[in-house]
């Protein structure tokens, strides 16, 4: 039989913000829901709830209302542990600012996840070998991450995404500091992911990398616009 849960569901999602000038809900009741192996494009104007859509995705922040299913199970009422081993196992985030360790090696920014999830030194050295490679960074595995560009930068930061081997990947605007030939390169990562069978979900304020993608999902004022 053929499953078809979904790999992610937001339902009715609500996150409100207590401003000065009263009640700002940066999610208006967002349901969504995505397959295993699909490719999301999220769009919209600046402000419109995007990464916080995102994050909560990704329980890096939490709805105020509303609830996440992965894999068709709630984590309303998962503890901290079992959140922070959903997303260390399960999720790779990837930002548009990287977030790598500036005064690590390529290699050790890497091996971090790995560490976190227990895996031993033989497993993470094949592991680390074999992301770097998918993102052809392998030859600047002993280089300082501050010594990198922004595209090799990027690179890194997707090869740590995927060093778990994520259900799940959720990118922020990846290619909002990047020129467009490095924005050609990590755009044709995600292709391939894609093609993989990966789940992605692509934020962008571009049309054309968002026209890659097999579905596109726009977003007003906290809202998905169908
Ligand atoms: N901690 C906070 N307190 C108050 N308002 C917030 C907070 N975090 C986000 N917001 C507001 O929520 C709205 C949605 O923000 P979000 O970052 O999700 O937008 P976005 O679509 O990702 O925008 P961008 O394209 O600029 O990244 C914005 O108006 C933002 O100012
Ligand atoms: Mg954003």
């Amino acid at each position: 039989m053929e499953d078809n849960t979904p790999i992610i569901e937001g339902r009715h999602l609500f996150k409100k913000y207590v401003l000065h000038q009263g009640d700002y809900y940066a999610l208006n009741d967002v349901s969504i829901s995505v397959q295993s192996g699909e490719y999301v494009a999220v769009t919209g104007h600046s402000g419109s709830g995007k990464s916080t859509l995102m994050n909560i995705l990704g329980s890096i922040d939490a709805p105020t209302s509303g609830e996440i299913l992965f894999e068709g199970i709630s984590i309303k009422d998962y503890t901290e542990k079992q959140l922070a081993q959903l997303r260390n196992r399960s999720i790779g985030y990837v930002f548009q600012s990287f977030y790598l360790e500036p005064n690590y090696t390529v290699g050790k920014n890497v091996e971090m996840p790995l560490l976190i999830a227990g895996y031993d030194a033989r497993e993470r050295k094949k592991r680390i070998q074999a992301v770097l490679e998918q993102v052809g960074m392998e030859k600047h595995i002993h280089q300082k991450a501050y010594m990198l560009s922004g595209g090799e930068k990027q690179r890194v930061s997707i090869a740590r995404a995927l060093v778990c081997n994520p259900k799940l990947i959720l990118a922020d605007e990846p290619c909002g500091n990047l020129d467009s030939e490095n924005t050609a390169i990590v755009m044709d990562i995600f292709h391939k992911l894609h093609q993989e069978q990966k789940t992605i979900i692509l934020i962008t304020h571009s049309n054309e990398d968002a026209s890659q993608a097999e579905r596109q999902i726009r977003m007003k004022d906290g809202k998905i616009l169908s």
